[in-house]
């Protein structure tokens, strides 16, 4: 085993054509917005236009990282969803077509709710042990989905980050040190047949704040950091509000007082871009990372902390350095522009959107041209999905 550091070498993310406003869904459930904007801490969710799915998402936050990085020792391609378009055949093998991977490569979908991302990362570090020359390319896509008007509906959202893992990286080594806690809980589930997930929401976040503190523990007693070295707290964000409760609960079960001012200095910059993407279930917590590396001031060699949870449930607290000159390799502004080129939906579209089944019949259906992103789905015909680029 190879003893380089081993890390996040590039970073890219993607998100839908459409927004919704939580006004505007504040207006139609007949609630205050400030239930929204301040009681959970969204403003706006990506919304999938209808030639949208993971498959478009991934190419569009892959795609950059292969024009600025080439596809040399990329051996192993990771996709993590909740969201798959099929049962059998990995999403990220429409890529090849899409955005050029490479034949010499495993392709692969992981999926354990929210937590598939991180999976994938700490798999591709293990590659990247066994042989430094080789890189991974790990994508975490979704389009998070629940029945309409009910109150899961507010925390909807998607978006897809990818990310470039290799030795010697150029903005995040990871610390050896990962703690782990699973159980088997009915938190959120989506079974086959359906497309919006079932939730217990006040069990979910309760949880979810177990699961950090579990994961905690057991990276603690694996050697990691102590709480008080970190410059800030990545955490998954179904709701931004979630980062801030996980972050009171696990410094109050280590016995520290969790005031206001020194929460919002750990996690505030993190939720800048979940607050107006939603929850990307498994991209969400890279989105967090991205907003922190976009925002803060220099960063350079300071620890941070990362939660991963996925429900069923799986968490995982894990720990990283920023390398110097980070900031050269950052994605700032196309970050920004992936946010504010969206377009506002509104509730009438967003609804008939959310109420489309997909076709089921083998017969050519062509989809409605609306995204103005890099890669659509043009048509599902004969049971395959037909994707273009632009
Ligand atoms: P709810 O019942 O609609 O909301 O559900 P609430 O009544 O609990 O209110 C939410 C907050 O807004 C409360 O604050 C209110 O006081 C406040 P809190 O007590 O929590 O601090 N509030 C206001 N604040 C200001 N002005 C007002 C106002 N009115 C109320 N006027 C819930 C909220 C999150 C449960 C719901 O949206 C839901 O079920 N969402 C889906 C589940 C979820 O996101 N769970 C999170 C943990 S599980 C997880 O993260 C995994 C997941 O990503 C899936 C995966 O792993 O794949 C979901």
């Amino acid at each position: 085993m190879s003893t380089q550091p081993v890390g996040i070498h590039d970073l890219s993310f993607a998100t839908t054509h459409y927004f919704l406003d939580h006004a505007v869904l504040a207006e139609r459930l007949g609630v205050d917005r400030d239930k929204f904007y301040l009681g959970i801490g969204q403003e706006k969710m990506s919304v999938a236009a209808a030639d949208e799915d993971i498959v478009t998402l991934a190419a569009a936050a892959a795609k950059p990282i292969l024009e600025r990085h080439g596809t040399e020792g990329i051996r192993t391609v990771l996709l993590a969803t909740e969201t798959g378009v099929d049962q059998s055949k990995a999403a990220a093998l429409y890529l090849h077509s899409l955005i050029g991977l490479p034949n010499t490569a495993r392709v692969v979908e992981l999926k354990q709710a929210c937590y598939g991302g991180t999976a994938g990362l700490a798999f591709a570090a293990g590659l990247i042990a066994r042989d430094p020359s080789e890189r991974v390319l790990v994508i975490a896509a979704d389009i998070a989905k629940y029945e309409l008007d009910t109150p899961g509906e507010p925390t909807q959202g998607a978006a897809a980050v990818a990310m470039l893992i290799s030795a010697n990286p150029a903005i995040v080594t990871l610390d050896p040190q990962q703690g782990l806690y699973s159980a088997d809980i009915m938190d959120f589930w989506r079974p086959n047949y359906r497309s919006e997930a079932i939730v217990d929401g006040k069990t979910s976040v309760n949880a979810y704040q177990k699961a950090a503190q579990e994961a905690w523990t057991d990276y603690r007693r694996r050697g990691g950091r102590e709480l008080t070295e970190f410059a800030a707290f990545c955490y998954h964000q179904p709701f931004t509000k979630m980062a801030y409760k996980a972050h009171k609960h696990l410094l109050e079960s280590q016995g520290f007082t969790a005031d206001a001012a020194d929460i919002d200095a750990a996690i505030k910059l993190t939720t800048l871009y979940n607050r107006t993407v939603g929850n990307s279930y498994t991209a969400s917590l890279y989105l967090g990372l991205a907003a922190l590396l976009d925002h803060a001031d220099d960063l350079t060699g300071k620890p941070l902390a990362f939660l991963s949870y996925g429900s069923g449930a799986v968490a995982e607290f894990f720990s990283g350095t920023v390398e110097p000159g980070y900031r050269e390799h950052i994605r700032t502004a196309a970050n920004q522009a992936a946010i504010d080129s969206r377009e506002p939906i509104d509730y009438a579209h967003y609804r008939a959107l959310h109420e489309a089944a997909s076709p089921s019949d083998g017969a050519y259906h062509a989809t409605a041209e609306e995204t103005r992103r890099p890669y659509r789905l043009a048509a599902i015909s004969g049971h395959k999905r037909i994707y273009e680029a632009r």
